[in-house]
């Protein structure tokens, strides 16, 4: 049965099979994407077929299985290629701990991962194993590596697993999944053509040639929203300063590793975009004077005044309406949160604040995870858990996208536009 309404309906669903006992729960998912009138094919990993047979998914989805890389299909075309081109979205469930590592290091050793590599497509990777081996630093590192390439991650949940033993590492459930294959279609391009300007990072402000004043922030949060946007069509300026995670693809960087350069970026960029989030932690203050040469140690004490920066996203603030973007802030607070939020978006004219406590037993700097309470002029209007950054990236556009629509003027209707276009 179709559902023809649905964000599914037509889409092409590559579900990519790899060898765990949890194989037998890809035919259920494979059923409801079908259900929700998805055209999927399925590939398959050689010891996937192991667990399951080809003949299963061929029974539902009426289509060949793809369980070989040197496979070619009736045109004589290669059958991965093909899957790959066609894609809306590939679904890799369940995903093994190995076929996460061949993923994340870009090998192509099966059908499933010749498909992943070869799509330029979403993909979505449910992963399912034994819980010692999920909670491995080198699993987790290559979980992380795939999310740095934009794939979702459905996190495995707790339960009883096929070892015996209860822990964190069962695939999801199917309903689930398919529930983060909607999203993905609901949102794929409600940033098309949007413009949007993201710094990230920290500065470091000059002693001298050798020495600064800096803070320890990463850019991970910065960096997770300007690939979300990227992702939902936005095309995005990312005003970089000092970063410890790699630039991303497919956005426009400009390095700006001082405040005044940062300045200087952000000030080119807003007027005329379409959003502005500065996450970047942007150094308050700066040396009075940075000694050109280096400061020789001579056993005396030695004094740096440090004077006031001038407030970037304040300034932006105050630009006239016609150029002055939709303005979102950070405020990292060691205490008080909602009291200096609300201050700071007034004083710094802001749209909304995303607050975060910093300095506590959890410290969002630095860290794979932030929790977040965003703020507009009427107070508190999110009550977020603690969630992966690329998931606050997320939310955070899923509610900056309504406001900054809400808050436009409204589009000319057709029959306005005829008039004025008359006049
Ligand atoms: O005042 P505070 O530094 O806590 O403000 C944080 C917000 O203001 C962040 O969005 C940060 O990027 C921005 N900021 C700025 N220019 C500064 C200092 C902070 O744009 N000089």
């Amino acid at each position: 049965m179709t559902d023809s309404r649905g964000t599914l309906a037509g889409r092409r669903i590559v579900v990519g099979v790899a060898g765990s006992i949890a194989a037998y729960k890809a035919v259920a998912l494979v059923r409801l994407l079908g259900e929700r009138g998805a055209v999927v094919d399925v590939a398959m990993t050689p010891s996937a077929t192991q667990f399951v047979g080809p003949l299963t998914f061929e029974s539902l989805t009426h289509r060949p299985v793809v369980d070989d890389v040197l496979e070619l299909d009736a045109d004589q075309q290669i059958a991965h290629i093909e899957l790959a081109e066609a894609a809306d979205a590939v679904v890799i469930a369940p995903a093994t701990a190995n076929l996460l590592a061949v993923l994340a290091a870009g090998l192509v050793q099966d059908a499933v991962s010749a498909v992943a590599c070869a799509s330029r497509a979403p993909v979505i990777v449910a992963p399912a194993m034994d819980a010692g081996m999920w909670t491995h630093p080198a699993t987790q590192r290559n979980a992380e590596t795939l999310r740095g390439y934009g794939y979702r991650i459905v996190e495995p949940e707790v339960g009883s697993l096929a070892s015996g033993l209860t822990g964190v590492g069962r695939l999801a459930e199917p309903p689930t999944i398919v529930d983060a294959v909607e999203r993905l279609f609901a949102r794929a391009g409600d940033l098309d053509g949007v413009r949007v300007v993201v710094s990230a990072g920290g500065t470091r402000e000059p002693i001298d040639p050798v020495r600064f004043i800096g803070n320890r922030s990463s850019g991970k949060m910065g960096v997770a929203i300007a690939e979300a946007a990227r992702d939902r069509g936005a095309s995005v300026t990312l005003v970089a300063g000092v970063m410890s995670v790699t630039q991303p693809r497919g956005v426009e960087v400009v390095d700006a590793t001082t405040a005044s350069t940062m300045r200087e970026a952000v000030l080119r960029h807003a007027p005329g975009a379409d959003i502005l989030v500065m996450a970047a932690a942007v150094s308050d203050f700066a040396p009075q004077r940075a000694s050109g040469s280096k400061i020789k140690r001579d056993g005396s004490s030695l004094a740096i005044t440090l004077v006031p920066n001038p407030d970037i996203i304040a300034e932006v603030g105050e630009m006239p309406e016609e150029v002055r973007p939709f303005l979102i802030g950070f405020a990292a607070e060691s205490d008080d949160l909602e009291a200096n939020a609300a201050a700071k978006l007034r004083d710094k004219g802001l749209d909304l604040i995303v607050g975060n406590v910093v300095g506590g037993p959890f410290d969002a700097i630095g860290s794979d995870e932030n929790k977040v309470t965003v703020f507009g002029a009427e107070g508190a209007l999110t009550d977020w858990p603690m969630l992966p950054k690329r998931q606050v990236a997320e939310r955070l556009w899923d509610l900056i996208a309504d406001r900054w629509r809400a808050a436009r003027p409204a589009e000319p209707s057709e029959g306005q536009a005829r008039r004025s276009r008359r006049r």
